[in-house]
């Protein structure tokens, strides 16, 4: 049976975690495939609000089984805290609904200091991270030198690597850096009951998912983070260390593209960014603030993980046609239409002035999108409260001529719609 793949496909942060729990209802098993705990998927089931960082949010389905691929970079004490969390909420996290892949790489307290040492380097270049540890961990995994999950198996040796790791590290802190090193043998003890923890868990993922390919169980793919957040897609170096896009999801799971037959880009009905980096819509002042929201809801526009208040603009249909082409999504998801209504005008970015020249295409160099200029069009907005919209009928007529135009700017067809964070505040078109 056929994989779907969920993307992002902006800059993180579009409802992911909501649409991944729409199609988790439909799957066997929900995997993540890149990227750690800088991720924040939000998902409403009734009265209660679940925060998930590494879990795939199939885990709120009984029949789903999670799995965490080997493309993520996992922070044990985290994992733990956050299976707790969840445990404590009433959801069932035994090794029958959570394998962790033994060739995932684990992220250690040298690489949350590297990260925080980088940045503050960085000065006003900083990219703003989350400071979790994530490119400090993807590099010592290119650089052939990370420590992987599997090793959680083996008391003694996941704790001699530990020491040497921060050992070496505490070299670049102190002699490039001239920041306070880590105590080695502290650092492996605070991770060893999180190893214990987590071993029966471990397993080898990508002969677990073909078997029960094979077998005939239906699995989502559930990216983080987003495509203008890809190493090698978005806008380096503004970008996180993985590849979030579709591509990412083969590698970081390990099976061939024959499985898959869906790609699900996740797009909101505006543009969000939070952190550094070239946003070509971005908008200050009364507008942002509408569409951020006040932080007065879980869903206004402030960091699940980080708290921090997210950069808002109109949608930008460059980006999201780029998008559609990198990660050859079938179908796109629109999410928070509700937010926008109450405005008198809709703008979209449908190209950019770039050095006095229009361009259709996504400049391929952040100098250039840094000096590029948007030109929008202008659509008629709507007044009426849509959360209550369920089908195509019950939204107003400029509603659906906005995102009709979003389908035809991207030429990928739109299905669903978002209008409010509940689970069935979706309208089917
Ligand atoms: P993710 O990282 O892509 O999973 O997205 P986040 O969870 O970080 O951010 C999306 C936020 O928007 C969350 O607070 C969601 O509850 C909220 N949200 C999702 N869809 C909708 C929607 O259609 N309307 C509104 N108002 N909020 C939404
Ligand atoms: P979800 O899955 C939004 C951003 C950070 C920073 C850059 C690099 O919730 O959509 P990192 O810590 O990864 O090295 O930071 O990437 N970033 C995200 N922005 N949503 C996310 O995840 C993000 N994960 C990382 O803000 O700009
Ligand atoms: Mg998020």
């Amino acid at each position: 049976m056929p994989a779907t793949i969920l993307v992002g496909a902006q800059w993180g942060d579009e409802g992911k975690g909501r649409v991944a729990d729409w199609l988790a209802a439909q799957s066997d098993i929900v995997a993540r495939f890149a990227g750690g705990d800088n991720a924040g998927h939000t998902v409403y089931v009734d009265e209660t609000v679940f925060k998930l960082h590494l879990i795939p949010s199939g885990i709120l389905h009984d029949q789903v089984t999670c799995v965490l691929g080997n493309g993520m970079v996992i922070n044990p004490v985290n994992l733990v805290k956050e299976m707790d969390g969840l445990q404590a909420m009433g959801v069932d996290i035994s090794p029958s609904r959570l394998i962790i892949s033994t060739r995932a790489h684990i992220i250690t307290p040298a690489h949350i200091a590297l990260d925080a040492a980088s940045e503050k380097a960085r000065g006003a270049e900083a990219i703003g991270t989350t400071l979790r540890g994530i490119g400090p961990a993807y590099l010592d995994k290119t650089g052939r030198q990370g420590i992987r999950t599997g090793l959680m198996a083996q008391e003694e040796a996941f704790a001699d690597a530990l020491y040497e790791m921060v050992k070496r590290t505490n070299v670049i802190l102190e002699q490039q850096y001239g920041v306070e090193t880590l105590d080695p043998q502290a650092a492996a003890q605070s991770y060893l009951e999180a190893a214990l923890r987590l071993r029966p868990y471990l397993r080898d993922v990508a002969v677990y998912l073909n078997q029960r390919m094979n077998d005939g169980a239906r699995v989502l793919c559930e990216g983080a983070q987003g495509t203008l957040l890809d190493v090698d897609h978005g806008d380096y170096p503004f970008v996180t260390s993985s590849s979030p896009t579709s591509g990412g999801a083969l590698t970081g799971l390990g099976f061939g593209p024959k499985r898959v037959d869906r790609v699900v880009g996740v797009a909101k009905c505006f543009s969000t960014r939070v952190g550094g980096g070239p946003m070509v819509t971005e908008l200050h002042g009364e507008l942002a603030d509408r569409l951020r929201g006040t932080g007065e809801h879980f869903w206004d526009e402030y960091g699940t993980t980080t708290g921090r208040p997210r950069r808002c603009g109109w949608l930008d249909a460059v980006a999201l046609r780029y998008a559609a082409e990198v990660n050859g999504f079938t179908e796109l998801v629109l999410t928070k239409l509700d937010v926008l209504s109450g405005f008198n005008v809709l703008k979209i970015a449908t190209a950019y002035i770039v050095d006095g020249r229009q361009v259709d295409l996504l400049p391929d160099t952040t100098l250039e999108l840094e000096r590029a200029e948007p030109v929008y069009e202008t659509l008629p907005g709507w007044s009426e409260d849509i959360t209550g919209a369920r089908d195509a009928d019950d939204l107003p007529a400029a509603a659906r001529a906005y995102i009709r135009r979003i389908a035809d700017l991207c030429g990928v067809p739109i299905r669903t719609v978002s209008v409010g964070p509940e689970r069935d505040q979706l309208v089917h078109l």
